[in-house]
């Protein structure tokens, strides 16, 4: 999860790193440093903290030359201080920058320290380092050492290595972690990065290496090996990436941006899927139809948000389509032994298509009997697509936000494609298949109309604003958006926040509920309002302060003294569970705001989490 760049150029280096490095914050942003080969040698500066710290002192210090590595940390082993932040070094000679966890370290640890090695650092990346010294000095030349290096290794990498014994050369590598190969455009200068974002003022040419990749980058030539250690080319693809995505505008946050930004990226997401009243066939793939008309069972792992999306898809799938559906978190699916039942889907979803666990747990799902692979995706070249049969692109464009905001809704909406496909595929009435798609067709206009109650909810977030903890209530399809409510005030707010399906409370978590606890109850209009309408009045009859989201036609259902209401225009049962998740997330950033935390990259937290 953190952030590497690399660069082997003819010119000055140090401000395309620094500006890569800012780039790819979102990955971690614990830790920052550079290191550079130099006239007087390998030289690093490396701080504690975000970017901008090792900006202002490279500002006060700078360093420079054509060849050199960075990286942006989120902490795994060690805390995030200067003396764990990489480049790390081994002697004055290598340095390396590492992505991922090595499960092995220990190991290799003493193993390098009875070879007369010392360690300045508690990271498992050390012991890269050194390793790569050691077979250097053996082998003589750097990508062998990194080569067998990378045969002792154990869990998942991606490194980005220099040696000034070769000071024109860095040599990367990846298994499990994500690393690109940028190409300049007059192919005399070559980069490494976690992304393509990274490299987008200086090249759209780029290879999206594979698993046990090993590449030598130099400024006028590349040499790439593949896992079996086999001299290999691959396609160099021009990233169509929109580089105002990474511009947060008229806006003061990232994640305020991609709020609004939702009817847009909803509509893109619909877009051309939806025809004449219809789910277009083969929008998952060519021949995709044949495999969904097959499909009897459908298992959906995720993880965090994605897997909140999951759990609408399982009520909406099941309801709509009548198929079985279950959904799991990625990190548990993928240490146990699935029972596969016949003609069973796979669903991926993933905003990203790099979190470890998640691709991990399509690639035990692979060695399985299922009938395919399906991922939900917002990354066209991650990892989660390459390796899945059919595919659905979200098209929310780069999402920079930690919190989900756009990812979440698109992906919905994505997934109601799918459910409507199989529903029809399955026999539904097509009255009530028509309705459902137009709902879908009307849904950006609906968000639309949504984010007009952002002043509403400005005013309510006072409530929260001096709160520790809230309770939110949904029940059915909705039960996931209050988990999705909750997950968003607790992750940029830090105010512990639980979601029960409403039903549940009075199990239990009714205990906690006094005149201190505010409680946000998601009400739609459908079959269980009025069951929630009766949770709610349990609430309001042990002094509980409510705030209810409530589809307008639900409102009329509520008593008078039912707390504070924000009416929202839902637009049916199928495209409700999005539209009542805007509010939401205008309450969790506003409730933020008056905490000023920090909203685009909460505390402990980072974008791509491609580490178990
Ligand atoms: O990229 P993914 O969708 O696979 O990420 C999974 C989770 O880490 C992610 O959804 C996370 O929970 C959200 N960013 C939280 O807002």
């Amino acid at each position: 999860m953190c952030g590497i760049v690399a660069a082997c150029t003819h010119r000055p280096i140090s401000k395309i790193l620094i500006t890569g490095l800012k780039a790819l914050e979102y990955r971690g942003y614990d830790s920052a440093g550079i290191a550079l080969q130099t006239d007087s040698g390998l030289q690093r500066l490396r701080t504690q903290g975000k970017v901008a710290a090792l900006e202002a002192l490279w500002q006060s210090s700078p360093i420079e030359g054509h060849c050199g590595i960075a990286h942006t940390r989120w902490a795994t082993h060690g805390v995030p201080n200067t003396a764990n932040a990489h480049p790390h070094l081994s002697g004055s000679k290598i340095a390396l920058v590492h992505n991922g966890i090595i499960e092995n370290h220990a190991e290799l640890r003493n193993e390098l320290t009875q070879a007369g090695y010392t360690f300045g650092s508690e990271t498992d990346t050390e012991v890269m380092v050194h390793l790569i010294d050691q077979l250097e000095r053996e082998h003589g030349d750097l990508f062998t050492a990194v080569s067998k290096a990378c045969e002792r290794f154990r869990g998942a990498y991606a490194i980005a290595v220099t040696s000034s014994r070769e000071p024109e050369t860095v040599v990367g590598a990846r298994l499990g972690s994500p690393l690109v190969l940028g190409i300049g455009e007059a192919g005399n200068e070559h980069f490494l990065a976690s992304d393509v974002h990274a490299l987008l003022p200086e090249t759209r040419q780029f290879i999206y290496l594979e698993e046990g990749d090993l590449v030598r980058i130099r400024a006028d030539e590349y040499l790439l090996l593949d896992v079996d250690g086999n001299n290999t080319t691959r396609e160099v693809k021009t990233s169509k990436v929109d580089s105002e995505a990474f511009d947060k505008g008229p806006y003061p946050h990232f994640m305020l941006k991609e709020i609004h930004e939702q009817p847009g990226a909803v509509a893109e997401t619909l877009e051309g899927r939806i025809f004449g009243g219809k789910v277009l066939a083969n929008i998952f793939g060519v021949g995709a139809d044949e495999l969904l008309a097959k499909v009897e069972n459908v298992h959906i792992v995720a993880c965090g948000t994605s897997y909140y999306a999951g759990m609408v898809a399982r009520y909406q799938i099941e309801e709509l389509a009548g198929i079985p559906c279950s959904v799991e978190i990625a990190s548990e699916y993928r240490y146990r032994k699935p029972v596969v039942p016949s003609n069973c889907l796979y669903v991926t979803i993933t905003q990203s298509g790099e979190t470890l666990d998640t691709l991990s747990a399509l690639r035990h799902a692979k060695k399985e009997s299922y009938l395919a692979t399906l991922v939900v995706c917002n990354v066209p070249e991650s990892s989660a697509v390459r390796e899945s049969d059919l595919i659905l692109m979200t098209r929310a464009g780069p999402e920079i936000g930690v919190a989900s905001t756009k990812a979440f809704t698109t992906q919905l909406a994505a997934l109601q494609l799918l459910t409507l496909r199989l529903a029809q595929l399955n026999g539904m009435d097509e009255d009530v298949y028509r309705q459902r798609v137009t709902e879908l067709e009307q849904l950006p206009g609906l968000l639309a109309s949504a984010l007009e109650l952002n002043d509403e909810l400005k005013l309510l977030a006072k409530d929260f604003a001096d709160k520790e903890h809230a309770l939110y209530l949904g029940r059915g399809d909705h039960y996931p958006i209050a988990l999705e409510g909750a997950l968003k005030l607790k992750e940029i707010s830090y105010i512990h926040a639980e979601a029960y399906p409403a039903g549940e409370l009075k199990h239990g978590p009714l205990a906690l509920v006094d005149e201190n606890m505010p409680v946000v109850a998601v009400a739609p209009n459908d079959s269980l309002t009025e069951k929630l309408v009766s949770n709610i009045a349990e609430v309001k009859a042990r002094g509980g302060r409510l705030i209810v989201v409530a589809d307008r036609e639900a409102v009329a259902k509520l008593a008078a003294d039912h707390g504070k209401v924000v009416q929202v225009e839902t637009g049916g049962t199928l495209v409700a569970p999005i539209v009542l998740t805007i509010p939401l997330q205008l309450l969790a950033y506003h409730v933020a705001i008056l905490k000023g935390t920090e909203i685009d990259q909460p505390r402990n937290l980072a974008k791509s989490v491609t580490v178990e």
